[in-house]
């Protein structure tokens, strides 16, 4: 199993070091533009190796993109990222320019990828990577929805008083400070649905809480943040590699699902060998239809600043 892992940012190394901790791929490339520092990163990570215990090969390139012939899975998270006080859409501009020619430059080398879209703003960099290559859509999985519903964990898990491992939870809709759509009322405590403990109220906080998860962070950084985003890819990553059929929030092309189309947005996947397997279609209150309804025009409002 090859993955190439695109920016040798914080984002980018990592999801290098948590895919290469797992330990289930035997190769990670990792390329970057600047000169030299994806070999620095790659470097410094396989001197973790004996310390980490783990034999996944860490490579690191500078722009060839030969080096990343037949991945199996690419993750692209190169742009540039959100500084306090901007929004993930501001980023659009230069991040497109980058996601169009990077996703090609990857496909030429690996035609049979699975491609993983990180780059902000997702939603509408999946849409482009959808619009400008070739590939079929099960191919092409924008990851937001696993990152933001780790974060939805942690704040429910913070209003329950309960360890993160008893409360579950998922995020759909758009990768966005007004498009996320925590789901409160499929939200559970060991089964038990979480209005069963917290209040309206205290719910409320915990889904305003967890859709600006990222800019409280890019405050407390002055950058975005790293190990969520990391972590959440290489779960994405792994369950494909591992052919594992586990169901997370990925952004994925819509015809007719949640009653949307020519849309890239989150909604509940099943992920496999073959990337996106299906997408489940969970029933949602009122409230939320309402919601993800919005996030879509949001959505789409930013893929119409892309120039297809
Ligand atoms: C975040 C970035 C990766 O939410 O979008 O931290």
């Amino acid at each position: 199993m090859k993955v190439t892992v695109v920016g040798a940012g914080a984002v980018g190394a990592s999801c290098a070091e948590y895919i290469a901790i797992k330990d289930f791929a035997s190769e990670v490339v990792l390329l970057d533009i600047k000169e030299g520092y994806a070999e620095g990163k790659a470097m410094d990570l396989m001197q973790t190796a004996s310390l980490n215990g783990f034999d996944t090969k860490i490579t690191g390139i500078t722009n060839d993109y030969s080096k990343t012939a037949n991945s199996d899975i690419c993750v692209i998270t190169s742009g540039i990222p959100r500084k306090p006080g901007m929004t993930r859409e501001e980023l659009i501009g230069i991040n497109a320019g980058i996601v169009k020619s990077v996703s090609s430059s990857l496909i030429e080398h690996s035609p049979n990828t699975i491609l993983i879209v990180v780059s902000n703003p997702m939603d509408t960099m999946t849409y482009l990577a959808h619009k400008s290559t070739n590939l079929p859509k099960n191919r092409i999985i924008g990851m937001g929805g696993a990152l933001d519903s780790a974060r939805f964990k942690y704040r429910l898990a913070e209003a329950l008083g309960a360890p993160i491992s008893d409360v579950d939870g998922m995020v759909i809709g758009g990768h966005s400070d007004t498009g996320m759509v925590p789901l409160t009322s499929h939200a559970t405590r060991n089964s038990i649905k979480v209005s069963e403990f917290l209040s309206e109220d205290r719910l409320n906080q915990v889904k305003e809480d967890t859709k600006v998860g990222g800019a409280t962070l890019t405050k407390l950084l002055g950058t975005s943040a790293w190990y969520a985003p990391g972590a959440a890819v290489s779960a994405l990553v792994q369950a494909i590699a591992c052919d594992q059929k586990k169901m997370f929030p990925c952004s994925t092309f819509l015809e007719g699902e949640y009653g949307l189309n020519d849309i890239c947005i989150g909604v509940p996947v099943i992920l496999g060998r073959n990337g996106i397997e299906s997408i489940v279609d969970v029933p949602l209150s009122d409230a939320e239809k309402t919601h993800m309804q919005a996030s879509a025009e949001g959505v789409k409002k930013t893929n119409g600043l892309l120039e297809l």
